[in-house]
């Protein structure tokens, strides 16, 4: 469990902000206290626009988390202009690959849902462990702790964030440094806004909003917790996977059934909650 983090007075990154959750958290950070935020995304005209939208203690920066030497060479400006670096938000993400996906699906959701949290952290702990504070919050999704039907790519790259943030959850508290791993159901931003009725998560559930997201990140890093689920179920459906997991997949397969419109074959097992997710 991470030490409860105070936000009044830090200084926030906050990643993939051009908008949707990213967004909403450098927002819901700042009103929070937070005494800057930098507001990073791919696009230098987005992020303009973004931190003039948040006003004057957002600092726009151009910034791809794949490129290892471009955010070890952001972590270093952003702390010579701004000071240290409290809160790391890594939340860029991206929605490659419809089924098994190419390699390209692959290689990108690799790079952007893993290997950038890696960076993040070679570039950042070593600074925030010689501070002994500090705090890195990953986006990974409800889809890295049970299956999003939609995407193998997106599913198995989600679920090493989370194994990630696990790891480093337990390897780096007596550092100072906590981590958070954010895992949201279906959220509407861009990322969802294509979804439509042959969506394994448009079928999944209610889609929430951004603010409520960061209504829920603010929570949890006030209460000092791992894992925050914006879905509360999504921690039924978790648990029912763990207690029986031929029973998960049977229900999964049902779901999916019913997505494409066919029976599964018989001997699927029961489907339980396991269907809403
Ligand atoms: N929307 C959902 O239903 C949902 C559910 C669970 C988890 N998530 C996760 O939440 C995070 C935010 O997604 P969102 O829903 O707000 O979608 P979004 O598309 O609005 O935001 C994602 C942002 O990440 C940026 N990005 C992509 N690749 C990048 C890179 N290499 N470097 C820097 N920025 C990059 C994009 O430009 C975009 O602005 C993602 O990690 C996503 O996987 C979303």
């Amino acid at each position: 469990m991470p030490e409860p983090f105070s936000i009044p007075g830090t200084t926030a990154v906050v990643t993939g902000a051009a908008g949707g959750i990213g967004r909403a958290l450098a927002e819901r950070l700042l009103r929070e206290g937070a005494a800057r935020v930098v507001v990073s995304d791919l696009d230098p005209d987005r992020v303009a626009e973004t931190a003039a939208r948040l006003g004057g203690r957002a600092h726009p920066l151009a910034l791809d988390v794949s490129d290892e030497a471009a955010v070890r060479a952001a972590v270093e400006r952003i702390e010579v202009e701004h000071g240290p670096i409290d809160l790391w938000c890594s939340n860029a993400g991206i929605a490659a690959g419809r089924g098994l996906g190419d390699d390209a699906d692959w290689d990108v959701s690799w790079r952007v849902h893993v290997l950038a949290h890696v960076y993040a952290v070679r570039a950042l702990f070593p600074r925030m462990a010689e501070r002994g504070r500090g705090h890195l919050l990953i986006t990974a999704s409800a889809a890295g702790l049970l299956t999003q039907l939609d995407s193998a790519p997106y599913s198995a790259t989600k679920h090493g964030a989370v194994a990630l943030a696990e790891w480093l959850a337990i390897r780096h508290a007596d550092d100072g440094i906590g981590v958070s791993c954010l895992c949201p159901q279906g959220v509407n931003t861009a990322m969802t806004a294509g979804d439509d009725g042959t969506s394994a998560t448009r079928l999944g559930g209610d889609y929430i909003e951004p603010e409520d997201v960061a209504e829920s990140v603010v929570a949890a890093l006030h209460d000092g917790r791992f894992l925050i689920l914006p879905h509360p179920e999504a921690a039924d459906y978790e648990r029912n996977r763990a207690n029986d997991r031929d029973r998960w997949i049977g229900g999964m397969r049902k779901a999916w059934a019913r997505i494409r419109g066919a029976a599964p074959r018989s001997g699927t097992g029961a489907a339980g909650a396991a269907e809403r997710s």
